[in-house]
């Protein structure tokens, strides 16, 4: 397994198709079309000018990506990030989830970002139990705070701290890099 920057250009196509099921048929994503090839090359242009997106390439293909993104925009959330990982249900359970957060985490800290939070649509055992695998510890739920596909659901958030609180404040994230990654 290689895990490596998404490159927009070469990648949209495979990981539209990796989130398209999970768009159409589950809840784990709360938008309601998937988006094409070309609208996820625009999010990944626009995700990496300032955090990282990762995907994990298997015997040539792409089977998962994980990527952050701001948690919030609000000058002073700006050490905080989103992630999410999306994985093939048939590529579940082999360590590709592990492996992708593995680096982007450490790409994280190396930019110096402070806390990595996740949101999850509940019920989701998978996504439950690989955050907390990861690191992550549960933060509190907002309830029914989504509606989709005929009824309202609740989102879980868990918090991972990438770095010791700072006294003073602490210096400006930094830009992505490109470090070699492997796997
Ligand atoms: C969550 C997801 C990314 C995990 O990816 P993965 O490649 O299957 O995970 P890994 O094989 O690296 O698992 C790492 C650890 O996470 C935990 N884990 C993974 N799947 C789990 C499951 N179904 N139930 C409980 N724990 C699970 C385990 O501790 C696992 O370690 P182990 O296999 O040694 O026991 C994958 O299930 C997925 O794509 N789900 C659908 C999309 C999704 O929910 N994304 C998150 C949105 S918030």
């Amino acid at each position: 397994m290689l895990i490596r920057h998404a490159d927009p250009a070469l990648d949209a196509a495979e990981c539209a198709a990796i989130y398209a099921p999970y768009v159409s048929g589950t809840v784990i994503s709360l938008e309601e079309q998937p988006p094409d090839e070309h609208e996820l090359q625009h999010r990944m242009l626009r995700v990496i000018r300032t955090h990282p997106w990762l995907v994990a390439v298997v015997d040539g293909t792409v089977t998962g990506y994980a990527y952050a993104s701001a948690h919030r925009e609000r000058a002073g959330y700006r050490w905080a990030v989103d992630v999410t990982a999306y994985v093939p249900q048939e590529h579940h359970r082999r360590g590709i989830g592990r492996a992708l957060y593995g680096e982007l985490l450490g790409l994280l800290r190396l930019q110096g970002f402070h806390v990595a939070c996740a949101g999850v649509t509940l019920p989701n055992e998978a996504s439950v139990g690989f955050h907390e695998a990861c690191g992550f510890i549960p933060v509190g739920t907002y309830k029914r705070v989504a509606w989709k596909m005929g009824a309202w659901w609740d989102v879980g958030w868990w918090q991972l701290e990438l770095a010791e609180p700072t006294e003073g404040k602490p210096p400006e994230p930094g830009p992505t890099g490109s470090p070699s990654l492997k796997c």
